[in-house]
């Protein structure tokens, strides 16, 4: 890990600094008396910087986070949710004025499905890409107890049952073709760490049985069933095909019009999330700042070209991402200087103290740099810290060659993100207005800083 902690890079702040004046003059504004007071407890920061940070405003986001996760909720890529959100978007950018493009594109079939037991309780199941799917009606069996889906764990009995197995020593590949050569009508797989909802697991595939991951709670409710005898289970699995999820698209064009020839930066954020997470945090907040910063940069006159990149799909392997950039011309591509992506800002969760700065090489590049001097203009409260890593939108920006950085809030040194990250707990209970604003300020400033004129 490089750790470019504000005070320790005093050389590089330098040829930032040197670098940006490049850009020209700050632009001259009657400064609100909001803006007066927080330059004031800012006094590095320029009057460039105000015009962003007097305006980014932490209330509007947290109705935003709070639409988009509570209003909305679970926006799995794909679904109704996600192109709820989607649209949520899109009004929203018109609303400021924007003209807005939305770009569809197809993901993978999904395999979705539903679990009961014969007294009619309702289980939780996700079913991992890879299960086979089921008649209409489902498959309805008794269960066999397969404990860790070793070979040596099935007997004669385990055929046409579902075989109940556990997470655990063996890779859970393994696991489901030991119950397909066993003769197993269908898997379920069930957690043996205690969470709410059901993991997903990558189980390699195309199997052809129906298989499904449960609770660790659910697991041992059905063991109990098993033990009672003659209960069943239905599971269901179906297929779905031709599935789309789309991106929403904002560009701000210079003024006076450059079109064609000027630098691009995009920002980004993707707006979908994982089943059963309301994805306040994940990323709703991401959203709600890049939202913001459309709204507030909207009117101010720029030299470069700025795009604003709603994504979708990013939780199923940063698909909306990857086809905006497929999407860019050679030109585009070249003019294209930098890439902020947002995901993950806005936790409350208190040891995540530092912003991190991904990039996919461990790299300072253009983004990371105009962020690190900002932070030391504005008076940034949360120390940056660079730091190798994927794994969000960036990557995809990343690998056309455009230099990209992802935003999100660690615990400094661990790295570690908060425990409510991919869980039903990710909500707005667990976002704090406070860092929505630093996030806001800090790239909407950053932004500012590249593209003024
Ligand atoms: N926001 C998360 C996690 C994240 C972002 C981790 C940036 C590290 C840096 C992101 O949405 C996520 O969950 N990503 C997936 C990988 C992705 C390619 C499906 C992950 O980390 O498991
Ligand atoms: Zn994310």
């Amino acid at each position: 890990m490089m750790k470019v902690g504000k005070k320790a890079s005093s050389v590089m702040l330098a040829a930032v600094l040197t670098a940006s004046s490049l850009y020209g003059v700050p632009v001259q504004f009657v400064q609100s008396a909001e803006a007066a007071q927080s330059q004031a407890e800012n006094p590095g920061s320029k009057s460039f910087d105000q015009k962003v940070i007097a305006r980014v405003d932490a209330a509007r986001m947290m109705e935003d986070v709070r639409y988009l996760s509570e209003t909305i909720g679970p926006r799995v890529a794909g679904t109704e949710a996600e192109k709820e959100a989607a649209n949520f978007i899109r009004k929203r950018l018109e609303s400021y004025g924007y003209t807005v493009e939305t770009q569809e594109f197809s993901i993978p079939d999904k395999m979705a499905g539903g679990l009961h037991t014969s007294d009619l309780k309702e289980v939780l199941v996700t079913i991992p890409s890879g299960s086979g799917s089921t008649p209409e009606e489902g498959i309805t069996s008794e269960l066999y107890d397969a404990g860790l889906g070793r070979a040596a764990d099935f007997s004669e009995e385990a055929s046409g049952k579902i075989a109940l197995i556990s997470r655990g020593d063996i890779p859970f590949s393994e696991k489901v073709s030991n119950a397909v050569n066993a003769g197993a009508a269908g898997v379920l797989i069930y957690n043996n760490v205690d969470q709410p909802a059901p993991m997903n697991p990558s189980i390699g595939g195309p199997y052809t049985i129906p298989v499904g991951s449960i609770t660790k709670a659910s697991g041992e409710a059905l063991l109990q069933d098993i033990a009672a005898q003659n209960k069943t289970v239905t599971l269901t699995v179906k297929r779905f095909q031709n599935i789309k999820s789309q991106n929403i698209i904002a560009i701000k064009n210079p003024k006076p019009n450059k079109d064609g020839e000027t630098d691009i930066v995009h920002i980004s954020a993707h707006f979908d999330s994982v089943p059963f997470a309301p994805g306040a945090s994940d990323n709703a907040s991401g959203t709600a700042v890049a939202l913001e910063l459309a709204r507030v940069l909207k009117s101010y006159p720029a030299d470069k070209e700025l795009r604003f990149a709603f994504v979708g799909a990013e939780e199923i392997g940063l698909l909306g991402s990857k086809h905006y950039v497929s999407q860019l011309s050679g030109n585009e591509v070249e003019r294209s200087i930098a890439n902020f992506n947002m995901d993950m800002v806005g936790t409350a969760w208190e040891n995540a103290t530092a912003i991190y700065m991904n990039t996919l090489d461990g790299q300072a590049n253009i983004a990371t740099e105009t962020a690190l001097a900002t932070a030391e203009r504005i008076g940034t409260p949360s120390e940056l810290v660079l730091y190798q890593r994927g794994a969000s939108d960036h990557v995809s920006f990343h690998d056309a060659g455009i230099p990209a950085v992802n935003f999100i809030r660690r615990e400094p040194v661990t790295a570690n993100l908060e425990p409510y990250y991919h869980t039903p707990l990710d909500s707005i209970d667990h976002i704090s207005a406070e860092r929505m604003k630093e996030a806001g300020d800090l790239i909407g400033a950053s932004v500012y800083s590249l593209i003024r004129k």
